[in-house]
């Protein structure tokens, strides 16, 4: 909200149009200044310069009343402007509650989806492992067709069944749920070790004084999930590293992840969903979310979110 001019300053006007009259009172008096401009006047009586004074007295009036009714004006407008404010205030407050709502809601169907799949499909898989393992066990020779087959199902049960517990992982990190935000995190790093060996990773973690509540330990994780996949996608970088740290002053939990990749000029990039979807994750919950980063020269982010304490906790470092 900008501010109203410093109360120093009306005080500074007053008191400089109550002293200039004083002022040309004091001088006017001791120098007879009317008294010469009337001897002066009435030279110029055709002119009829001796009216002046009352004309600018009415024109200083005028200026007054002109002054007042500006001032009047600019409280009205002031008034109008601080209700807008107000309103707008409110309104991004409500976004902010929606966006937030809709965040849990999806964190929700997601942990939903991962159960349903973990459940039901995992279940079945196991199922119809169970009865090949039978008809392997059943079909009596190595080199027969039905063995074979069996095999083959075994097979591409056991391969379904890990991407089954991949996209169960990805939906709703178990690490997460049980260990907090830091060991899942290194979980995930280590994935990501395996899987780019190409890549320096480094990851450091503050250890937290109690657990983080859940929607801020989901919001910074999936940060850092996006954000991994986002170096991947776009950075080309060798050295990469991940850090969560905790300030006490205000209460705050920050995850920066930083690479030195080909970076990108912040002005120009078509934003994606990504980080649009980070930045709102994080202001949902009174965060805040910052980019850093210029081509040739890495990208870093910056996520903080306050530090909360709840009942739905998960584990933190
Ligand atoms: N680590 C990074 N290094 C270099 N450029 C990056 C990095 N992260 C993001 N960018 C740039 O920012 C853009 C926007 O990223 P964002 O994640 O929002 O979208 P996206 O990755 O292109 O698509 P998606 O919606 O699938 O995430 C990217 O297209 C890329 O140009
Ligand atoms: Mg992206």
């Amino acid at each position: 909200m900008p501010s109203i001019p410093s109360a120093s300053r009306p005080v500074g006007d007053i008191l400089l149009v109550a002293l200039l009259p004083i002022a040309t009172f004091i001088i006017g008096a001791g120098t007879e200044f009317s008294e010469r401009l009337m001897t002066g006047a009435q030279r110029f009586e055709r002119l009829q310069l001796d009216e002046l004074p009352l004309a600018l007295l009415t024109f200083s009036l005028g200026l007054a009343w002109f002054a007042w009714r500006r001032w009047r004006e600019m409280l009205l407008e002031l008034g109008k402007r601080r209700e807008i404010e107000a309103a707008l205030e409110a309104k991004q407050l409500e976004l902010r509650s929606l966006s937030r709502r809709v965040t849990e809601n999806l964190e929700n169907e997601r942990r939903a989806i991962a159960h349903e799949l973990h459940d039901e499909l995992g279940q079945s898989l196991n199922a119809i492992k169970i009865e090949s393992v039978f008809i392997r066990n059943a079909s009596g020779e190595r080199g027969s067709m039905t063995h074979a087959a069996a095999l083959s199902i075994i097979r591409l049960t056991d391969h379904v069944y890990s991407v089954v517990r991949d996209m169960t992982s990805r939906l709703r990190p178990v690490a997460l749920d049980e260990l907090g935000l830091a060991e899942a995190l290194e979980h995930d790093l280590a994935k990501w070790r395996q899987r780019l060996p190409g890549i320096e990773f480094d990851f450091k973690a503050d250890k937290l004084p109690e657990r983080l509540d859940a929607p801020c330990a989901i919001a910074l994780y999936r940060v850092a999930q996006e954000g991994m996949t986002n170096v991947v996608r776009h950075a080309d970088a060798r050295n990469v590293s991940l850090a969560l740290t905790f300030h006490r002053e205000p209460a705050v939990v920050s995850l920066s992840l930083r690479d030195d990749g080909r970076g990108v000029e912040l002005r120009t990039i078509r934003s994606g969903l990504g980080l649009l979807g980070m930045r709102e994750r994080i202001e949902a919950l009174g965060g805040a979310f910052q980019l850093e980063s210029q081509p040739a020269r890495g990208f870093r982010l910056e996520a903080s979110v306050p530090f909360a304490v709840g009942a739905n906790a998960v584990g933190a470092a």
